[in-house]
């Protein structure tokens, strides 16, 4: 898998990155060691995990994270991989209390070293925003972790390009490091924002996509596959899709842009994942899409769009 560097950073990592929210939860333990090794197998380095990931399913915490820290250590690879996680969560059962006050931070990043049993994180995410906290104070504890050893670099997931323009002007005026990603919900679908119950995510926009245009900082979308939507359509079993990932995508304008995806996909011979990831891949500016299959075969199959190029015409098509 061909290999890019963030820029802003000295993060190389593989075009497409594995997100890791079922590994040791829905994904059982040797499954989960079997698709991590199989995704290095093919060439993948850039992991994606979070503090909060398994939360949501009673017993152990943190699930993901200790299981990639498991895995690290029993195969003695920790610098063959760009480790990136995620902290400054709400609670679970507090979603409208947000942390991101400096001691909410540390405190995350510091179990997360725990869990992933290493010493330092390469990219580490803000989960959240909290909005009216200022930005100045955010970055200026993350500065203090990069500077501690304990991240090499930093960015914003579910951040407004309004706040994240903030947080840039300040770290440029202060001569201190910014965000070298964001990482939002992002995918080929047609996404209806106001259909997400979680009201503390964000979606792509184009104010969004032409600042990343413009400035060539990285895109590192989530959901790259919307929840398997297309998948289902294909196969016929769009009913037994999960009510809950499927409100987001009205369906009639979904059902049209599978019609100009199967297209696509037969007038370059490609296939439907090829096609659904190759959307990300082809963006005219740093995209890497974070993968979340639930089987080897969907990791196989999704990794099979490494290398995908769609031409201007099919991107402007799938629009
Ligand atoms: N920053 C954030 O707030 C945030 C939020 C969500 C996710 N994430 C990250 O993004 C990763 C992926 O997100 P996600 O799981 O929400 O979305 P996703 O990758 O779009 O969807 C995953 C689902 O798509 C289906 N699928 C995947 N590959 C397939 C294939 N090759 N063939 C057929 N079906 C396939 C599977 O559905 P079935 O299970 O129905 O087969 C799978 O469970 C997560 O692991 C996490 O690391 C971040």
């Amino acid at each position: 898998m061909k290999r890019l560097r963030i820029p802003d950073s000295r993060l190389e990592v593989s075009e497409i990155c594995l997100g890791t929210v079922g590994l040791g939860a829905t994904i059982d333990l040797p499954s989960s060691f079997t698709m991590l090794d199989r995704y290095l197998d093919f060439g993948g380095n850039f992991l994606d995990s979070a503090n909060v990931y398994s939360d949501w399913i009673p017993g152990e915490k943190s699930r993901s994270e200790k299981t990639i820290g498991r895995w690290l250590k029993a195969r003695s690879n920790r610098d063959q991989v760009v480790l990136a996680t995620k902290g400054a969560h709400p609670r679970l059962e507090t979603m409208q209390l947000s942390r991101l006050a400096p001691e909410d931070i540390v405190h995350d990043l510091d179990q997360s070293l725990v869990s992933l049993q290493t010493d330092w994180i390469d990219l580490y995410w803000l989960h959240r925003d909290e909005p009216a906290r200022p930005v100045q104070e955010i970055l200026e504890t993350l500065n203090l972790q990069v500077r501690a050893g304990k991240i090499r670099y930093f960015g914003a997931s579910n951040w407004t390009l309004e706040r994240f323009l903030l947080a840039q002007d300040y770290a440029r005026d202060h001569g201190i490091q910014g965000f070298v990603a964001d990482q939002v919900l992002w995918n080929v679908a047609v996404i209806d924002p106001e259909n997400i119950a979680d009201k503390t995510t964000t979606t792509k926009n184009t104010a969004l996509e032409q600042y990343h245009h413009r400035t060539g900082i990285a895109a590192i979308p989530y959901s790259a596959q919307a929840n398997g939507l297309f998948q289902r359509m294909l196969e016929g079993s769009l009913e037994q899709m999960n009510p809950d990932l499927r409100r987001p995508y009205p369906l009639m304008p979904n059902l049209e842009r599978f019609q100009k995806i199967q297209q696509i996909m037969r007038e370059s011979n490609l296939s439907l994942s090829q096609v659904v990831l190759g959307y990300l891949l082809s963006q005219p500016f740093p995209t890497i899409p974070i993968i979340g299959p639930r089987t080897i075969s969907q990791l196989e199959d999704s990794l099979s769009a490494a290398g995908v190029w769609l031409s201007g015409d099919q991107l402007e098509v799938l629009r």
